[in-house]
Order: structure tokens, then sequence, then C-alpha cells
């Protein structure tokens, strides 16, 4: 995390031809906290430039997703309808409620897919050409024997699939990360028995922009997973406003071909940063892009039993400070701002920005395989993000099997019917600046959409019911 800013930074530096820290015109002049200057590049050392040039049709574009992802519009399935794979669709028994519930040690998938109401039959049918993504950054590589160990230990009650089905990029043969390690066991938990793709853009060796060097194999591709998770982001006010301008311009391309793009909304709160000695929170890119659904996190209740859920106070949330809010939340939003009992002073925030997260999974106490030790209580929106991703995949395998398009760009949708099919999570608030003024608290959850945990976590049945048709 934190990356781009000083890898452009040093960029600037060499083609400038000196050796000072010389940022892009709108970076700060001094070094961001946790970095310190090495000195000069070797003149041996390789860099790989990108030059990138302005986009233009921008605001057709925009005018393109927000037709194809609003439900109400003649432009939502977007194209040719398909015949129907041959295979049909599985009667659904009732999901069944737990007589007696047991005390669980951490979130495993049982866990994840008792919660959220899965059953044996929820899982992919193996018929459809459905696939799911993750993308790693920074060197996170998974291994496959740790899935294998994991699905061993922990994937013994639902149907799933041995290995990753494709790696796109360049996989490093170093040790697995926990980061990686967790995203395909989750993503391959959640959206069990769907073919899973890893996009792996090693970030510091090609010493370039990982998000925008992912998006272009993206947009390189014709034929690719709906759903991609993504469980990396950085400090809204550490990049260049033109990057992050850039970057939200492949967002609006991948919403309008149709895919699903979910980021984790970070794992510090609100945040908090000092400027000109006043404290504000900390807003976190990509999770502030009006184009992305933001994933955020909860607890259960009671830490060791299947319970109602309540704000992880880890759980990244609040307004962007760059993107305007959008037309699709300006009601629930506006709802929120207006009723909220417990709003921050105003100077924290920037209201007019676009709030998120737009939904929750839980994201507390989660046990991961990473090469070959389990390790227990592993947290974070990064386990949430991955979760509710194998959801979105298992309800665009009931889309694709009636012969209906996948989900695509969710937002909109999702906040025309209100977070239907989700648990709205009503208690707790999340972290920000530990000083007298806010004393650590940031936003607090309360009944229907907040920017703590959206509109919550998924019911899989509810969900599905609400996000079949059309
Ligand atoms: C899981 O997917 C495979 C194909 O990858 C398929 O043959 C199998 O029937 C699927 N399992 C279930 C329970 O649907
Ligand atoms: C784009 O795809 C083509 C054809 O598959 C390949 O030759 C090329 O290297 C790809 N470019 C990038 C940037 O991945
Ligand atoms: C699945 O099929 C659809 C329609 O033919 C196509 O647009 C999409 O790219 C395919 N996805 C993959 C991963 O092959
Ligand atoms: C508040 O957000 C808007 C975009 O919605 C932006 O134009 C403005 O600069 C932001 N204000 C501050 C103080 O960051
Ligand atoms: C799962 O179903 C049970 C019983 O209907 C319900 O109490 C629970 O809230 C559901 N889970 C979620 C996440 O909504």
């Amino acid at each position: 995390m934190g990356l781009r800013g000083c890898l452009l930074g040093l960029l600037a530096l060499f083609v400038a031809g000196k050796c000072s820290y010389s940022p892009e015109p709108d970076q700060r002049w001094t070094l961001p906290p946790g970095w310190v200057s090495l000195g000069r590049v070797d003149p041996e050392e390789e860099l790989s430039l990108t030059f990138a040039l302005r986009q233009q049709n921008v605001k057709r574009l925009s005018e393109l997703v927000q037709a194809v992802s609003d439900p109400g519009s003649p432009r939502y399935v977007a194209g040719l309808h398909r015949f129907p794979p041959t295979s049909s669709l599985r009667q659904r028994p009732e999901p069944q409620v737990a007589g007696t519930v047991g005390l669980h040690l951490g979130v495993t998938p049982s866990v994840i897919r008792e919660r959220y109401n899965l059953t044996a039959q929820d899982v992919g049918s193996g018929t459809t050409n459905n696939s799911q993504a993750c993308a790693q950054f920074l060197e996170q590589y998974f291994h496959d024997s740790d899935l294998a160990e994991f699905m061993r230990l922990f994937g013994s009650n639902f149907a799933h699939q041995a290995s990753v089905a494709r790696v796109v990029g360049k996989q490093g043969r170093g040790r697995a990360g926990i980061e990686a390690s967790l995203d395909v066991q989750y993503l391959m938990s959640a959206g069990a028995n769907i073919s899973t793709w890893v996009y792996s853009s090693p970030g510091r060796h090609e010493a370039q922009e990982p998000f925008l060097q992912w998006l272009l194999l993206l947009s390189n591709e014709s034929a690719l997973p709906q759903v991609h998770t993504v469980s990396y982001g950085d400090d809204e006010d550490s990049l260049s406003s033109a990057y992050i301008q850039r970057v939200n311009v492949e967002f609006m391309k991948a919403a309008a071909r149709g895919l699903t793009l979910l980021f984790a909304s970070g794992d510090s709160g609100a945040g908090c940063w000092s400027v000109s000695g006043r404290h504000q929170f900390r807003p976190s890119f990509p999770a502030s892009s009006p184009y992305v659904t933001t994933v955020g996190g909860t607890s259960f209740q009671n830490p060791f039993r299947v319970t109602n859920e309540i704000v992880d106070y880890i759980s990244g949330g609040g307004f962007s400070n760059v993107f305007p809010r959008p037309s699709y939340q300006e009601e629930a939003v506006t709802q929120f701002l207006n009723s909220s009992p417990h709003l921050p002073p105003q100077s924290y925030f920037n209201s007019s920005g676009r709030a998120y997260p737009d939904v929750a999974a839980l994201s507390d106490g989660y046990w991961v395989v990473s090469n070959r030790v389990p390790i227990p209580w592993v947290s974070g929106t990064s386990a949430s993000t991955p979760v509710f991703g194998g959801l979105l995949s298992l309800i665009n395998e009931h889309r694709l099997l009636s012969g209906r398009p996948p989900l695509g760009f969710l937002n909109p949708r999702l906040y025309q019917q209100h977070g239907a099919g989700l648990f709205d999570v009503t208690h707790g608030c999340h972290e920000s600046c530990l000083n007298e003024e806010v004393e650590g608290q940031g936003f607090c959850s309360g009944p229907g959409w907040d920017p703590v945990t959206g509109w919550g976590t998924p019911n899989f049945p509810a969900l599905l019911k609400a996000l079949l048709n059309p």
C-alpha cells in the first residue's frame, strides 16, 4: 500500500535527471510517513515508463454506464440475448433454521455458508461459462497446495473446485502471501464450484501502478470472468488526481462491459489524518470510486456463535474528497445524513462526496491456510470482499442458467431496491481519529444504508430473489 505515490515520484525524478524527490504537481513535497529515500537509483536498474493518453468521450461513457446498469432502462440487457443452456434450474429447498446453534472457533466456509443461509445446492453447476476472479498485487502469491489443504480441513460439506482455473499475469515463485491465500480460499468457498481466475500484477519489479496494469489486462481481453474482487487500496490523498481519474475511467469501461468489480472498503474505519493542523477522516481509493461496489466489514455479536452481525470497528467507510455523490445513492445518503443521531463534526468529512461502502460481510476471525499452515483469526475487509463476490457469482450462475446476462455494475440496482435481500446491520460504530473531539469514533450504523456497513450483509436466498430478475 502507498507504493505507487513513491514510484511515481521516482519516475518523475528519473525523467528530470535529478536526484531529488520531485512528485507530480498535485502531490505533497514531503515523503509520506513510512518512506525513506535510499538515494540515487542504480543506473543499471530497469524502469518501465507508462505514458497514458487522456481518454476521450468520458461523458458519453458515463451515460452508457447509467443506461446499462439501471434495471428500468431498455438498455439494461445490453446486447444480444443468448439461448439458455440446456440444463434446468435446480429446485432449492427452504433453508433450514438451525435449532441449536453450536460454538465455532473462528470463521470457516461452514460458518459463512450457515450465516448467509447457503445450502449444499448453492454451488456452481459446471454447465455455464460462469467464472470469477481476484486480483493480487505487491508480490502476493497463492499456492494450489494451500487451497487443497484448506479444502481438506474446511471444505468437506460443499462441492468446490480443486484448483485455480487460470492465472493471468505473472505469479512469482515466492512464499504464499496471507492476502492471496485468503482471497482465493474464500472466493472459492463462497462462490463454490465456480471456475476461479487469479490476476497477478507483481508491482515492485515493474515499477508501475498496479491497478492500471491490472485494468489494462482486463480491457485487453474479450472473454473474462464476470465478477472481480480486489482487496487492496490506498489513501485517496496519496494518489495523484490524474491517476485516480484515469483508473476511474477504466472502472467505467468495466461497468459498461457488464463486469462486477468489488473493492474492500479498508481496515481503518473512517481513517484519520491531519491537514494544516486540523484532523479529518481519510477516505480510501478505489473504495471511493462511484463505479465499483465497495464491501465493508462486520463481526458476530457473539464471536463464537453464528449470531446477528454488528459493525466490525475497523470497517472502512466515509465520503470521497474526489468524486461527487453519484445520483444512484442520493436518496440513501441524504436519509442517513438527516437521521443519524451520531454524526461526526462537519469539518471531518466531505458530505458532498461519493459515500461508501455499499454492502458488507463478516470480516473478523477467519481461518486461512498459508504455506501449509492453518492460521486463525485473520481479519479485515480483505476477507469480506471475496465472500461477497463469491455469492454474487452464485447469483450470476442462476442468471446465466435462465438465459439472463450477468449482474454487471450492481450499485444503481442495489440502491434502487433499498438493499433488498441484505441483512441490515444496525449496531456499532467504526473507528477514526483518537482525539478529544471525536474520541476515536467515526460513523455509526443504523437502519437502512450507512457509511459503515452500507446496506448490510447477504441473506443468500433473499438476495437471489432480489437480483434474479430482470
Ligand atoms: C461442480 O462442477 C463440476 C464441473 O466443474 C460439475 O461436473 C459438477 O457437477 C458440479 N457439482 C455440483 C454439485 O453441481
Ligand atoms: C493483449 O492481448 C494480446 C493478444 O492476446 C497480447 O499479444 C498482448 O500482449 C496483450 N497486451 C497486454 C498489455 O497484455
Ligand atoms: C461467457 O460467454 C459470454 C457470452 O458468449 C461471453 O461474453 C463471456 O466473455 C464468456 N466468459 C468467459 C469467461 O469465457
Ligand atoms: C469535497 O468533494 C468534492 C467532490 O464531491 C470536491 O470537489 C471538493 O474539493 C472536496 N472538498 C475538499 C475540501 O476536499
Ligand atoms: C438467515 O436466515 C435466518 C432465518 O430466516 C435469519 O434469521 C438470518 O438473519 C438470515 N441471515 C442473514 C444474513 O440475513
